[in-house]
């Protein structure tokens, strides 16, 4: 019998949706043991958001400082599993709060340890650079890290912009006024996330890893988008100045913390709007000369190994 285990957080259930999808042969399967553990806060993030909260979440978040777990004395927790599957969030380019809370536990420590590891992502689209973080973790926790999955909505950048706002602040996954498309990952890839299933089955059974990336990839595990890739490493760089100042300058004083998340929120808004159509002109003016090296980003970042 192989034990799995899959740690989830979700605000709106459409990670576990995704998780119970890409696990549903295990589910079934009588040599496998499925158990699902969900990542809990002593004081948890507000769903749906509102401006100030969804801003507030920002500089903690970029900066990844953890935030007090609950239920972290779980059995779930305390035992040896054949295969842990890990799916977060990302939040500002960053993995989310609870996720990294989690992952940087003492109970997340021992349980990673030496075990293999599947990460799972369900985003809006830009993921890249937060997976780097979270595989620089992952290494450390010892971890065995043999696959990644990602869904995220496919819709172009700024659509899913308007889309995603509109849901986080309502809670309600709809079309906006029947003309704007559903936010975030499909119904569709999320009911085609089962084909996942298979591999991973396969894979943990005859206890044989090295080449389940490829096979979630022939499956469509990953889609990378080199302009977004730009635009994220790009804002990494801008968001931790923010991040770094707002905490600095405002630590211990909640109205100018407030005031200066507004300008944040002003910035994001201009940079999405006004700076990022230029940075797209710019790179289909040097599209040709990028070839070598997005071929090599798009290898590199469909593969666990960290360089
Ligand atoms: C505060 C916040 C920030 C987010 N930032 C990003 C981001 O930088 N990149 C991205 O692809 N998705 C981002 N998202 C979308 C989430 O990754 C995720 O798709 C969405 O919150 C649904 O997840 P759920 O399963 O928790 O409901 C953000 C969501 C929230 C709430």
């Amino acid at each position: 019998m192989k034990n799995v285990l899959v740690v989830y957080y979700t605000q709106s259930g459409q990670l576990l949706d995704i998780a119970k999808n890409v696990t549903n042969t295990l589910e079934t399967s009588e040599d496998v043991n499925l158990s699902f553990y969900e990542i809990k806060l002593k004081e948890d993030f507000p769903f749906p958001w509102n401006n100030v909260d969804f801003y507030d979440a920002f500089p903690e978040t970029f900066l990844q400082v953890p935030r007090e777990l609950t239920d972290l004395d779980n059995p779930l927790l305390k035992q040896k599993y054949d295969l842990i599957i890990l799916s977060y969030q990302i939040w500002f380019l960053t993995p989310s709060i609870p996720f990294n809370s989690f992952l940087n536990s003492d109970a997340a420590k021992l349980l990673l340890k030496n075990t293999p590891v599947i990460t799972l992502i369900g985003s809006r689209n830009m993921w890249v650079m937060a997976h780097e973080k979270v595989k620089k973790i992952l290494k450390v926790n010892k971890a065995d890290h043999v696959g990644n999955i990602v869904l995220a909505d496919r819709h172009p950048n700024h659509i899913s912009v308007i889309t995603i706002y509109v849901w986080m602040y309502s809670g309600i996954k709809k079309r906006l006024w029947g003309i704007f498309p559903k936010p975030g990952v499909s119904d569709k890839d999320i009911e085609d996330s089962k084909n996942f299933s298979m591999p991973i089955l396969e894979a943990v059974k005859k206890n044989k890893f090295e080449d389940l990336q490829d096979k979630l990839l022939s499956k469509g595990a990953i889609n990378i988008k080199p302009f977004l890739i730009v635009t994220d490493k790009r804002a990494q760089i801008l968001f931790g100045k923010w991040a770094n100042f707002i905490d600095k300058k405002a630590k211990n004083n909640p109205d100018k913390r407030k005031r200066l998340l507004n300008y944040f929120s002003f910035y994001l808004t201009f940079a999405i709007w006004a700076i990022a159509p230029i940075v797209f002109i710019v790179y289909l003016l040097t599209y040709p000369f990028t070839m070598k090296k997005r071929k090599e980003e798009n290898y590199y970042y469909s593969h666990t190994k960290l360089k």
